[in-house]
């Protein structure tokens, strides 16, 4: 049985699991550890910065994102960026990914300040791409510039 909630303090070791895990995985980055967790600890030290969302399976961690706000003022409302999606390994396609993000559009739908779900992914992903578009989101409208210093 798995449950969908919101990301709490006793999360944070589980949740630096899965991001060293992911960047390892998906870029093969090897992560300061040390870094990581000073950067979850810092979103549960200012909910401005985002929002974990767990899946649980029997108390066990098996899946993460971070929610991050973005408001549009083209909108009057906030979009929330999906980020650090990871869902381990041996608990993928059981639809864990399909639960997270329903929950999230079902929050989106009951609120008058929540105006839709965004997220990038990196184009070699190929995987990820195929599960973003099996649930209906699609990457018609913009293209993603950066920097980084
Ligand atoms: C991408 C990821 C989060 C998907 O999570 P998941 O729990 O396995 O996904 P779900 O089981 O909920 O699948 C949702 C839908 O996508 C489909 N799907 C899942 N994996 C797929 C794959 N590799 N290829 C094609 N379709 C896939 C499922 O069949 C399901 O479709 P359905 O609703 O028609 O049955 C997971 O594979 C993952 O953690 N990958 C590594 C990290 C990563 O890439 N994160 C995203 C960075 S942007």
């Amino acid at each position: 049985m798995i449950t969908i909630r919101a990301g709490q303090v006793k999360d944070i070791e589980a949740i630096v699991e899965t991001q060293v895990k992911m960047a390892y995985e998906t870029e093969g980055l090897a992560l300061e550890r040390d870094t990581v967790i000073k950067g979850v600890q810092a979103i549960f030290g200012n909910p401005n910065k985002g929002q974990y969302y767990v899946a649980e399976e029997d108390g066990r961690l098996v899946g993460v994102l971070l929610t991050i706000p973005e408001w549009s003022e083209w909108r009057n409302g906030c979009v929330l960026w999906i980020h650090s999606l990871y869902v381990l390994k041996e608990f993928r396609r059981k639809g864990i990914f399909k639960k997270l993000y329903q929950f999230l559009r079902e929050k989106v739908e009951n609120s008058s300040e929540l105006a839709g779900l965004r997220l990038y992914v990196d184009k070699t992903n190929v995987n990820a791409q195929k599960v973003y578009e099996k649930l209906g989101m699609n990457r018609d409208h913009y293209l993603m510039y950066e920097w980084f210093k």
